[in-house]
């Protein structure tokens, strides 16, 4: 029910709701280690309260129009997740973020997902620029941003502290019109 297929292996994209917390914390507990070391979702959802609580603050946040969470089930499983954590209507601008458990990632699922969100934060909701936060030490997350066709735009140099080591955040961003002209190259099939 409201999944939006993103391709021929089954994957799909679904809303991401408070009655999944069972299963958002049995894929926070298979990718703990991995989703961790850039970012702190795996502190905050540590137990079937925890994940219960951040459900419900997306769900709180979809209410208001304040942001939205999917998630990525493949073979049935959800194994990862989309979010927009910004999302401010009046000023046009969102900022998006995700992870995956390690089984799956490599297989394009963050790109292909994110671009169905992309597609409908522009078109449908009048976005005018999407940003993707992301530390200077995380190529993979760097890699979704560049196949997004974002641009790097600067560095915020060691801005936060993480598991006590300084680190730096590059941003990266697409606004509407590169997005419509991507499209119209065909750039967003590519990998
Ligand atoms: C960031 C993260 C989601 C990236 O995962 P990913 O699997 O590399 O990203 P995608 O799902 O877009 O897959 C891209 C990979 O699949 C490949 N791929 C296969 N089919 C593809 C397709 N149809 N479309 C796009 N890419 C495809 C790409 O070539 C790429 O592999 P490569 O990096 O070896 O070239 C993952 O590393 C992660 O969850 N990290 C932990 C949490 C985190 O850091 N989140 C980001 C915070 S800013």
């Amino acid at each position: 029910m409201y999944a939006i297929s993103l391709g021929d292996d089954g994957a799909e994209l679904r809303p991401l709701e408070v009655w999944h917390a069972e299963e958002l914390l049995a894929d926070i507990d298979r990718g703990r280690e991995f989703i961790g070391r850039h970012i702190g979702l795996p502190d905050v959802i540590t137990d079937l309260d925890s994940a219960r609580a951040y459900l419900k603050s997306y769900a709180d946040k979809r209410g208001a129009d304040a942001g939205s969470l999917h998630g990525i089930w493949l073979g049935g499983k959800l194994v990862g997740g989309l979010l927009f954590r910004v999302w401010d209507t009046s000023g046009g601008v969102c900022e998006a973020g995700c992870w995956l458990e390690p089984a799956a990632a490599g297989r394009g699922l963050v790109t292909r997902g994110m671009r169905v969100l992309l597609e409908w934060a522009f078109e449908e909701r009048g976005m005018h620029r999407v940003e993707w936060l992301v530390s200077t030490a995380n190529e993979p997350s760097i890699g979704v941003a560049r196949r997004l066709g974002m641009t790097r735009e600067g560095v915020l140099r060691e801005n936060y502290a993480y598991r006590g080591v300084r680190a730096s955040t590059e941003v990266w961003a697409v606004l509407a019109p590169e997005w419509r002209a991507a499209r119209a190259r065909g750039a967003h099939n590519d990998h």
